[in-house]
């Protein structure tokens, strides 16, 4: 594959600040190497700058104007390396999804094929600028790409993605007025639970298979928080009772054995928070694994 790496260092998404060191702390752990010794070709296409913009206050909403131009570029970046490659953005906060899943979009669009979105997070990020009680925009990425009211100022979703084509997994943290919202949608929510009933594998082999009889696009966007804490530390919205690092790598397996993925978020990564850099490294070897990384070539003998 063509593997583009594209630094995002966006901190607007909420006030506890860090994550504007994510992409260097992806770079420091060695993202690019990883991925060249598994065969790919890599390019580093440096970090994305928000377009310009004039600050203003509005109120509970932290950074609107920032956010929003962020968004802009970022859209831009996506459509641009969705041409070339498989892009992977080294984030930043999960509102750079605002901009990455829309460029996504657009280039979906484009090509007439479906765009499916694979969220891996414990938290829904389906608010709107309406809904939120924390103000905090990284908590929105999702309510915006489905076209929810309430994003003035942003750039327009022309097409909406459609709710069918949205799997949330890893679910264990949501607001009241998301899940209201959420009920009357046909977004797929896996919340831990049914993973500790029935596996992460089973949930995902339904989506991927939905994406591949469509024949879509796949967009999949790594939160931090995803992961349980006790093994990554450095993200600022932490939620007990997360997945397993085997979840995490099993999850990145069958990405890369379903070949559908085709765009790649690494977000919410604070490395201030980090331990000796270890969430950093877990996040590398997840995104290695989604790129080819096994122990072996299936199919294994158990005996
Ligand atoms: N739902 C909460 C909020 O709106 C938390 C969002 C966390 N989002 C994230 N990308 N970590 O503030
Ligand atoms: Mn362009
Ligand atoms: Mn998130
Ligand atoms: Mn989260």
């Amino acid at each position: 594959q063509n593997c583009i790496l594209v630094g995002a260092p966006m901190d607007s998404g909420k006030r506890r600040t860090g994550c504007l060191m994510g992409p260097d702390a992806f770079r420091t752990a060695g993202l690019a190497a990883a991925l060249e010794n598994l065969g790919h070709r890599v390019s580093d296409r440096g970090n994305v700058a928000p377009a310009p913009f004039t600050p203003k206050d509005n109120g509970k909403i932290h950074a609107l104007e920032e956010t929003i131009a962020w968004t802009e570029a970022l859209a831009d970046a996506a459509e641009d390396t969705l041409k070339d490659g498989l892009p992977i953005f080294m984030g930043g906060d999960h509102a750079l999804s605002l901009g990455t899943v829309l460029g996504a979009m657009r280039h979906a669009d484009r090509l007439n094929r479906p765009l499916f979105v694979l969220w891996l997070d414990a938290h829904t990020d389906f608010h709107t600028p309406h809904t939120t009680d924390s103000g905090n925009l990284h908590g929105t990425p999702l309510g915006y790409v489905t076209g929810r009211e309430g994003f003035d100022g942003f750039p327009k979703v022309d097409n909406p993605l459609p709710q069918e084509n949205i799997a949330m997994i890893g679910l264990r943290s949501v607001d009241a007025p998301e899940r209201a919202a959420l009920q009357e949608t046909a977004i797929q929510r896996v919340d831990m639970r049914e993973i500790d009933e029935t596996g992460i594998a089973r949930p995902l082999t339904r989506f991927l298979d939905g994406v591949e009889a469509a024949n879509g696009m796949l967009h999949v966007s790594l939160d931090v928080d995803f992961l349980d804490p006790s093994v990554a530390p450095a993200v600022g919205t932490t939620v007990p009772g997360g997945a397993t690092v085997r979840e995490g790598h099993l999850v990145m397996e069958m990405l890369h054995d379903s070949g559908l993925m085709t765009s790649l978020d690494l977000v919410e990564l604070n490395p201030f928070l980090d331990e000796r850099g270890r969430t950093a490294q877990l996040m590398v070897d997840l995104a290695a694994s989604a790129l080819g990384r096994r122990v072996f070539d299936r199919p294994t003998r158990a005996y």
